[in-house]
This record gives structure tokens, C-alpha cells and sequence, in this order.
């Protein structure tokens, strides 16, 4: 008889003892560990980013600064005050535009995508790599060159093509499995570093925006500005296994 699925599991009473969101968090942890795609001073967009872990681990390691911060981006609101250094807006991925969001339209050297459709069994995966396309869409228009991606999605259809397609704009690309993730999920994060916008097939640049009201946004925005290329770097704090700086509040209840 299958095993009932584990709905609190350790890396959910580490999140709920550590003060994050959700247990999400050990996720972009284990994958800054071995990639350290986020580096001090950056600046991040975070698309799916409710209930908010990765914009706590996000905004610890970027840090406070000129062009440091994080602009969040959801359906939802975040469950958590947002970090100081971190602006939330409540808006839909495929309707959004780079003018809309804080910095005005200031290039970000990273994206992270959490994001994940409602699962109603067919064609979930389908639907992820939709997610993850816009993804790259919004990225042509908002990253800067050599910059890096974060993205979830459901292996299944599509995710190789997908694979291969982000690979053709990024230095380096690879779908990993950090340890934090259920056992039984199909999720896997593509990690792709090195961004090269001028690559030919790149998709198309973002859609129409949709002007987001300043009473959607939750705290001030970071005004930004452009910085020099960057190529794939060896990883770098914090730890998985650490906790990183500035603690907050536990949350109610980790996902
Ligand atoms: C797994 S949760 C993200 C968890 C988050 N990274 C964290 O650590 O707290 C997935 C999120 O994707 C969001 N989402 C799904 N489709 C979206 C879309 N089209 N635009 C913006 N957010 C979306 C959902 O609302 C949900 O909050």
C-alpha cells in the first residue's frame, strides 16, 4: 500500500524555526550552493515569489545598496512583511512589462521563477513549461547580458525542447534537483548562467504591459541601474546548511 505523502517534513520545521515562509526557501539555498547565481548588489526579479522564501534568501544575499534588492512578483500577496531591501507587486507574469515594475525598466543581473500553474493533473507539465517560456520572454527584455535564470518546471512534455531553447541563450544551462525537493514531485529548476540576448531564436521581447498601481506594490522599489557582463561564477554563501543573516518573525505555516 502506498505511503501517505509527508506533509510536514524536516526541511518544513527548519523553515518554520528559521523564520521562513515556506520550505521553499532550502530549495534556492541548496541551489545557490552549487551555482551561487545570486551575488551581493544584485539585482533580482522574483516571478511566483508568494508566500515569500525566496525573496527572504534572495534579499539576505543581495543585501542592502544602491542597485541591491529584490522586485517580486505574484497572483498573490506575500504571507511575510516584505525584507527592506525588497518590493512586492501583485500581478499576473503574462501580463506584465518591464516598464511597469520598479527601477523603470533597469536591467536585472538575475530571474527567478518559482512559478507554478494550479495542478488539476493533465497537463500540468504543459502549462509549466508555458510558465517558463514567458520566463525567458520577460528575461530578453529584462536581464542583463551575462546574467543568470532560475526556473521550476514540471518534467514531462516539452521540458527537453525547453531545455534545449534556454540553452541556446545562456553560456551555460542545466536542470537540477536540489535536495529539498519532494520525492515524489516532478519539479526540476533549470539553472541557466551567462545570459546572451544577441543569440539567434531568442524568443520574442515581453507582451503589452499592464500598468500595475502603486497600491499593489508593498514597499518602496530600489532605483537601479546597468552594470557590466558577467559570466557563470563558482558558488557562494550563503549555506544551505547555514542560516543566513537578519532573521525575522516564524511564519504561521511553511508550505
Ligand atoms: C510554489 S509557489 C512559489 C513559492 C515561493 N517561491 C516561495 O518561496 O515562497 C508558486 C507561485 O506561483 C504563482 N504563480 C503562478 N502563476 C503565476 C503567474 N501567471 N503570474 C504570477 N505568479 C504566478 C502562484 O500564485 C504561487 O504563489
Amino acid at each position: 500500500m502506498p505511503r501517505p505523502r509527508q506533509l510536514h517534513d524536516a526541511y518544513f520545521h527548519r523553515a518554520k524555526a528559521e523564520g521562513y515562509a515556506a520550505r521553499s526557501a532550502y530549495k534556492l539555498l541548496q541551489i545557490q550552493e552549487r551555482f551561487g547565481v545570486l551575488r551581493r548588489g544584485d539585482r533580482v526579479l522574483d516571478l511566483g515569489c508568494a508566500p515569500g522564501s525566496w525573496t527572504q534568501v534572495a534579499s539576505e544575499i543581495v543585501g542592502l545598496g544602491q542597485r541591491a534588492g529584490v522586485v517580486g512578483v505574484d497572483l498573490l500577496p506575500l504571507s511575510i512583511a516584505p525584507p527592506p531591501n525588497t518590493t512586492a507587486i501583485i500581478a499576473d507574469a503574462f501580463a506584465l512589462s518591464p516598464e511597469a515594475l520598479p527601477g523603470g525598466g533597469a536591467p536585472f543581473d538575475v530571474v527567478l521563477s518559482d512559478m507554478a500553474p494550479n495542478t488539476v493533473g493533465t497537463g500540468d507539465d504543459l502549462r509549466s513549461v508555458t510558465l517558463c517560456r514567458r520566463v525567458l520572454e520577460l528575461a530578453r527584455g529584462l536581464l542583463r547580458p551575462g546574467g543568470a535564470v532560475v526556473m521550476k518546471v514540471l518534467e514531462g512534455s516539452g521540458y527537453a525542447e525547453l531545455l534545449r531553447d534556454t540553452a541556446r541563450l545562456f553560456a551555460a544551462s542545466k536542470g537540477h534537483r536540489p535536495d529539498a525537493t519532494r520525492q515524489v514531485s516532478r519539479e526540476i529548476y533549470i539553472v541557466a548562467q551567462g545570459f546572451r540576448p544577441a543569440v539567434r531564436g531568442a524568443p520574442a521581447r515581453p507582451g503589452p504591459a499592464q500598468q500595475v498601481s502603486p497600491a499593489q506594490q508593498v514597499s518602496p522599489a530600489q532605483q537601479v541601474g546597468p552594470d557590466a557582463p558577467r559570466e557563470p561564477s563558482a558558488p557562494r554563501t550563503p549555506s544551505a546548511k547555514g542560516k543566513p543573516t537578519g532573521r525575522r518573525k516564524p511564519p504561521e505555516s511553511p508550505a
